[in-house]
């Protein structure tokens, strides 16, 4: 089979996508009252309800079909055995070998890799105890107070929206900054209350040669600088998390201040790694392991289960529905838990740059679209916001809630309101409500007929706007860690069927390339007649108004 879309189960799923399309989910219910048991799923601390989907048992079939044609099952034995997937860096991919606290031998080139794991885990307990108890001091004697995380992308993001969303589980011991922009702006804002003799910085760079967070680093170590007056400081001060010890060195930290990462962690799916030493300091090291435990659960759901009641497999499937069968593009994040803020900027990497790509392992152009446009923000704001657009624009987008049955933080009367909202949207973005409906709500107000016509237009939503809903016991470590798992299953099913290779991002390159090369003419340099006319123009009438 030269592509997946010349497959029995593509060409089927194609024409069943115009069957169903204009059968409103509504009817779907109708037809089938026992659509909630059938397409929900539970999982560990998590229920996943799909059946607000335009789907029925032939759709699902015929996924399921397709997901044995591109060889699901095969791949994901491949990810897990440390074959190397990543084909275009050829490398393993083992993010799932961080949270083996089964321990199962897991091979890579003969040696393997749980002992390095452990290894690192043991040495990163080590630290954030003698960090948390206070037995590390700085260069002046005192008790570390704060930890700044200096890193950008899967360096940054994961440890970000992880301590925030677990916040409850914290002590005040340690209070966890993260700084990932290069606009001087966050640096600066961050630092200013800080007390120099009471900060660790943590440099987190798979690379170390990320220039945002090369920028920032220098600009802490000189500000550390300022008040120690004493290189060795840095000694006390300074982390690092990476693959690059050369470069780290060169930094001037020391090798026993340096966690080890590896080249088979992506870095967006590094938070399991040492990367997650901000979660750990934040949280304490049981913690930390915690939500370890529940993405290997989660890895043991997605390895074992069958294909039809597997919950990364079901959510990728019905993502991929939506997205490369019916055209809908866009997909929103929408927790109803307001720690879980930065949730859906966590899967925006994780989902966009593994799979918005265009070509398949061998290079060739493929013949659909893949990806999705992953974004979305706390739903109650959300509704206050852009769910206008999700209720009443011609723009169909599905969408992903996700709640907790206990909160993280009760109120009195604040979660029950919370969760109606939460269950009231996604009705209505399934049902709608038709023209019959809406006269006869504004004829019992007493509204006149030819008012009543005139905004019938206006109040109509159509319906028939799938949505997943994500229900989960509570916002704890261990189901956060089965969370985050699950979603990072569902990118790898979507990308195997669109047959890409999720784990490289190249298309990050190029603007970082240009950026290196425009920097110098920034800075005094002559601007490059190679530029076309609109940048070189910018970039002179920049440097012209700086003059000024
Ligand atoms: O911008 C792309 C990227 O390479 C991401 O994939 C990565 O998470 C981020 O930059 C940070 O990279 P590093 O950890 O090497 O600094």
């Amino acid at each position: 089979m030269a592509n997946i879309s010349d497959s029995d189960a593509w060409k089927f799923l194609q024409q069943h996508a115009g069957d169903i399309g204009d059968v409103h989910l509504r009817d779907l219910f109708e037809q089938d009252p026992n659509r909630y048991e059938k397409y929900s799923i539970r999982v560990q601390n998590i229920l996943l309800d799909y059946s607000k989907n335009p789907v029925t048992d032939e759709t699902m079939k015929g996924l399921l079909d397709l997901a044995k044609a591109a060889g699901v099952e095969n791949w994901r034995e491949r990810m897990f055995h440390g074959d190397r997937i990543n084909s275009t860096e050829n490398r393993a991919v083992l993010h799932t070998a961080l949270r083996n606290r089964t321990n199962t031998p897991v091979y890579l080139d003969g040696e393997n890799v749980m002992e390095v794991v452990n290894h690192e885990l043991g040495r990163m307990k080590v630290f954030v105890d003698s960090v948390r108890k206070g037995e590390w001091r700085g260069y002046s004697g005192k008790r570390i107070t704060d930890v700044v995380n200096i890193g950008v992308g899967g360096s940054d993001l994961g440890p970000r929206m992880v301590t925030q969303a677990l916040r409850r589980y914290a002590d005040d011991r340690i209070k966890v900054h993260f700084v990932s922009n290069v606009d001087g702006v966050e640096i600066a804002n961050v630092l200013r209350p800080l007390n120099p003799e009471r900060v660790m910085f943590v440099v987190a760079s798979k690379t170390f040669t990320t220039s945002e967070t090369m920028t920032n680093a220098q600009t802490a170590r000189n500000w550390l600088m300022s008040s120690a007056f004493d290189e060795r400081a840095v000694g006390s001060h300074f982390v690092a998390v990476s693959t690059n010890h050369e470069a780290v060195k060169a930094f001037g930290i020391k090798r026993e201040n340096t966690f080890q990462m590896w080249d088979w962690v992506g870095g967006r799916y590094s938070l399991w790694s040492v990367i997650g030493l901000p979660i750990a300091l934040c949280l304490g090291f049981k913690q930390f392991e915690q939500l370890l435990t529940g993405a290997h659960e989660m890895d043991i759901h997605f390895r074992d289960a069958p294909m039809e009641k597997n919950a990364p497999v079901l959510l990728a499937l019905v993502g991929l529905w939506n997205s490369t069968f019916l055209g809908r593009q866009s997909q929103a994040i929408l927790p109803y838990d307001w720690p879980l803020a930065r949730f859906a900027a966590y899967l925006q990497q994780a989902d966009m740059e593994s799979n918005g790509k265009s070509v398949d392992h061998e290079g060739n152009q493929v013949p659909y679209s893949t990806g999705s446009i992953i974004w979305g923000s706390l739903g109650i704001d959300g509704q206050h916001a852009f769910y206008q657009y999700l209720h009443q624009s011609k723009t169909v987008v599905p969408a992903d809630f996700i709640g907790s049955i206990e909160s993280s933080t009760p109120v009195r009367g604040h979660h029950e309101n919370l969760m109606a909202n939460f269950f009231a949207q996604t009705e209505a973005l399934m049902n709608g409500i038709d023209e019959g409906e809406v006269r006869r709500d504004l004829e019992a107000k007493g509204m006149k007929p030819d008012a009543i016509n005139a905004l019938i237009p206006h109040k109509v939503h159509a319906g028939d706007r799938p949505t997943n809903t994500l229900l989960l016991e509570r916002l704890d470590p261990r189901t956060l860690g089965a969370l985050i798992a699950l979603y990072e299953h569902k990118i790898f099913v979507q990308g195997v069927i669109w047959d890409i290779c999720s784990f490289d991002q190249w298309g990050v390159e190029l603007g970082k390339t240009l950026a290196k090369q425009i920097l110098p003419e920034l800075t005094g340099g002559s601007v490059s007649d190679k530029h076309d006319s609109s940048t070189r123009h910018l970039i002179e009438y920049f440097n012209e108004q700086r003059r000024k």
